[in-house]
């Protein structure tokens, strides 16, 4: 497993993979709205026109902003009047997630699975860092978001990943070549000599992700969070890793995806993951009470 978390392992491959599947940088867009956001006396006025200009993005966002997860009472219809509401760094992270979906521009069946298990691990991780105090939020729903990344690349690159792209959406081990059961990025490392871990990593570089994000989404398939010496990290991996199981077994018990271990189970694999969110497994239980309560 170590060799598999050696990111100079994967460099030269995963670039080689993202100059021909040619993934466009982070768009104009958002390093706009991040300049003025990041200035001392950020304006509302101006990130709102931003935005504004771009018919496609405005929609979306009052879309998204409109939509059950942000539960608002009025029915809201101006940029501005959503950015007062809900603040500019859950903005510019629906910004970001709009950015995403369209720099993959791909419709297929695959890819709408992605979007949908990237989306809702999303939304559950920052959920989480709600409940856990993780004093970001917004950090967790887009390590959440991105985690996955990596997937629709390989999904472009290699016909064969479609054979098994559900168990990367997934946290289940995989069959491997030799036969035996591994983790999916063992399998992947083993037909492609690299892994979706890797690729999302780089992906995330190039969008000028934090380095923290960055890192939670090259270890989220890999349970010892021991290795993480910066707290802030360790946290923001084990929240992601929850997330990620939280949305599989959720998607699993609505019938939208293959079923993952039960909860006792999965925290008895997961111990120190659970124990850094000071949780147990009645307490992973509640969690997925609480979250099934919010989508039936
Ligand atoms: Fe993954
Ligand atoms: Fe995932």
């Amino acid at each position: 497993m170590s060799d598999l978390l050696d990111v100079k392992n994967y460099v030269s491959t995963t670039e080689e993979l993202l100059s021909y599947t040619s993934i466009p940088p982070q768009p104009k867009i958002v390093s706009d709205i991040n300049n003025e956001i990041n200035r001392p006396n950020a304006d509302l006025q101006t990130v709102s026109d931003f935005i504004s200009q771009d018919v496609t993005m405005s929609s979306r966002l009052l879309k998204v902003v409109n939509s059950a997860f942000y539960g608002l009472r009025e029915k809201v219809d101006s940029v501005h009047r959503a950015l007062s509401l809900i603040g500019i760094k859950n903005f510019k992270n629906i910004i970001l997630a709009s950015s995403l979906r369209e720099a993959y521009g791909s419709k297929d069946a695959n890819f709408e699975k992605f979007w949908n298990h990237s989306m809702s691990t999303a939304s559950i991780a920052s959920r989480i860092a709600q409940k856990v105090n993780f004093h970001s939020p917004e950090q967790a729903y887009l390590a959440g978001l991105f985690h996955d990344c990596g997937v629709p690349i390989l999904l472009k690159s290699y016909k064969d990943y479609a054979d098994i792209v559900d168990d990367a959406l997934s946290v289940v081990p995989v069959a491997s070549l030799s036969g035996n059961s591994k983790s999916i990025i063992g399998v992947e490392h083993e037909r492609y000599k690299t892994h979706h871990c890797s690729v999302g990593y780089l992906i995330a570089k190039k969008w000028n992700m934090s380095e923290i994000v960055c890192n939670a989404i090259w270890h989220h398939h890999y349970v010892k969070i021991d290795i993480h010496s910066d707290e802030v990290t360790k946290k923001l991996v084990a929240i992601v890793i929850l997330a990620d199981y939280m949305s599989s077994l959720i998607s699993s018990i609505e019938g939208g995806g293959i079923a993952v271990d039960p909860e006792s189970e999965w925290a008895k694999m997961h111990e120190k993951v659970i124990s850094e969110l000071s949780m147990n497994v009645d307490s992973v239980i509640d969690l997925k009470e609480d979250l099934l309560s919010m989508v039936q």
